[in-house]
């Protein structure tokens, strides 16, 4: 069996026309196919459709779309009055309320109105897809259609293929998402899909870090920001989307995953769960919000201090990049320890104590540094328990002087950078070696789904492959903690040599 998308007379019936459905309805029309919008509240579909022209002619009103335009999506809008109304639709997508039981339940009504060759799709979030499609009699015709809010602006489609779903659906559905303009990756009925579980690596380990009292929120946002790119960092990402958003579809993955450790959830994020201080909205979560919504945001930078940059530093191994920093300073570089000066090292996934005590480092004078990403901007500093302050400072002026912020963690392995980075890249290799989709899909996804500046794959590329596994096999040896196995793809590709983006 085939679908042909572009046949003229193709009929998409939309169920659910709420903030997803509307915008579903929306790239259907404008895609220049005809979209059948039916929803169960009262006068609710015509209400949708009036809300998206009135949308549409505010951008032609601003010249961003012309008039014919509004008018041709116009004509492919209709409202049905009924369920039985979606009789002819070649495809119908649900997106009702995210409830199991209301879904099976529409889901049989849909089936008993349309015609068996009819493509039902649902555009859940985190329900799976086979278990929605259990008690229907042709479940080979289902699929998810996952679509990210809000649809016009979001490019990304997850055409969700199913235990039973046909081959012929998924290109369908596949070539439907590309009429409606929009991205299609093809992912795997499992737990918070490709994009959803792909973003709990960034969540929780930077909760890990936090829960460990290694660093603030502040500091851990402001460094993913800074040094590696990212729009937003961990915290203020779970503040705005809001705390009884996130924190519940955590849980769905780890249990989904059967506590696997990789994703385990944090009591922390609990406990502002359980307190109602869920973000933005509630004017608190991580972060404070004043009476404007302003996050007031404590900082993240160590403070210049009064103590003078040092003149001199030691550098204990050589390091082009942080002798290239040194010198930019206008600091002298010394190989040996002359039993005074800081000693400045950059480790790979080791924390400050452990660099000390296998390099028989003084550890008092002894500043670790992360050279991970964009130093010209923020730079990562630690020392081991009982370091010296004035020496630290003395080392912290030295690197403030090229310009870079400079934030002080708590001593711990991978720092910040390497860790997030790390765990994120992990994850998707993961992703790519069990066949949630396609190692290119995992990039493109997380790239148009979450704003990732790269996908977790081009990641390991670049923070390199074989750094990339070597800063998780030392979290793992130094935490004793399983989360931090490398994924077997990554490993194969550090031992080769080779991107970790080279497919099987
Ligand atoms: N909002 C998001 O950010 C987002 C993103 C991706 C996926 N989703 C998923 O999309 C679906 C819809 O979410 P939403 O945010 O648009 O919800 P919404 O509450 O804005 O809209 C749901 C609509 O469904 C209608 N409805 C409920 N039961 C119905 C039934 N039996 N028959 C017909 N219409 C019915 C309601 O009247 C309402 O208009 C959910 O499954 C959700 O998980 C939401």
């Amino acid at each position: 069996m085939t679908l042909d998308i572009n046949r003229p007379d193709l009929v998409v019936g939309v169920v659910g026309t709420g903030a997803m459905g509307r915008g579903i309805a929306q790239v259907t029309a404008q895609g220049g196919m005809k979209a059948l919008m039916y929803d169960a509240a009262e006068g609710g579909a015509a209400r949708a459709k009036a809300g998206i022209l009135e949308t549409l002619k505010g951008l032609a009103s601003r010249g961003r779309l012309a008039d014919a335009d509004v008018a041709r999506t116009d004509a492919n809008l209709a409202v049905a009055d009924s369920l039985a109304a979606l009789k002819g639709c070649n495809i119908v997508i649900e997106a009702v309320f995210e409830d199991l039981v209301v879904k099976r339940k529409l889901f049989a009504e849909i089936e008993a109105a349309v015609s068996p060759e009819t493509i039902i799709a649902s555009n859940t979030s985190s329900i799976r897809i086979a278990s929605i499609a259990h008690s229907l009699k042709h479940r080979d015709r289902v699929c998810g259609m996952h679509y990210f809010n809000p649809v016009p602006l979001m490019k990304l489609v997850e055409v969700i293929r199913a235990a039973d779903t046909a081959p012929w659906v998924v290109d369908a559905m596949v070539a439907l998402g590309k009429r409606q303009t929009r991205v299609p990756v093809v992912v795997g009925d499992t737990p918070g899909f490709l994009v959803n579980l792909g973003g709990t690596a960034i969540g929780t380990e930077g909760l890990r870090i936090f829960q460990e009292g290694r660093a603030t929120p502040s500091q851990v946002d402001a460094v993913m920001r800074d040094t590696c790119g990212f729009r937003m960092g961990p915290f203020e990402l779970m503040d705005l989307t809001g705390i009884d958003v996130n924190f519940p579809a955590r849980k769905i993955i780890y249990e989904g995953f059967f506590h696997d450790r990789r994703m385990t959830p944090s009591p922390y994020h609990e406990s502002l769960f359980a307190a109602g201080k869920l973000g933005r909205k509630t004017g608190g979560g991580w972060y404070s919000y004043d009476s404007k919504g302003a996050k007031i945001d404590p900082g993240a930078d160590h403070l210049p201090s009064v103590v003078p940059a040092a003149s001199v530093v030691v550098m204990d191994s050589h390091n082009e990049k942080l002798v290239q920093l040194v010198l930019a300073s206008g600091a002298k570089a010394l190989a040996v320890d002359d039993g005074r000066s800081p000693i400045l090292v950059a480790p790979v996934g080791k924390d400050c104590t452990t660099t000390v005590v296998e390099r028989n480092l003084d550890p008092r004078r002894t500043i670790a540094v992360d050279l991970t990403g964009d130093t010209a901007r923020r730079i990562t500093i630690m020392t081991a328990p009982g370091g010296d302050d004035l020496v630290r400072d003395a080392a912290s002026a030295i690197l403030a002087r090229t310009g870079a912020k400079v934030t002080l963690i708590k001593d711990s392995p991978g720092f910040i950078a390497q860790r997030m980075c790390a765990m994120i890249a992990n994850l998707g290799c993961e992703m790519a070696m069990i066949g949630i989709a396609s190692a290119a899909d995992v990039d493109t996804a997380m790239t148009l789904g979450l704003n990732y500046p790269r996908g977790p794959l081009a990641l390991a590329d670049w923070l390199g492959v074989k750094n990339c596994h070597e800063i998780l096999v030392q979290l793992q040896a130094i935490t004793g903690d399983d989360r931090y196995r490398p994924s077997q793809w990554l490993r194969r590709r550090a031992q080769l040599g080779i991107s970790a983006t080279t497919v099987e």
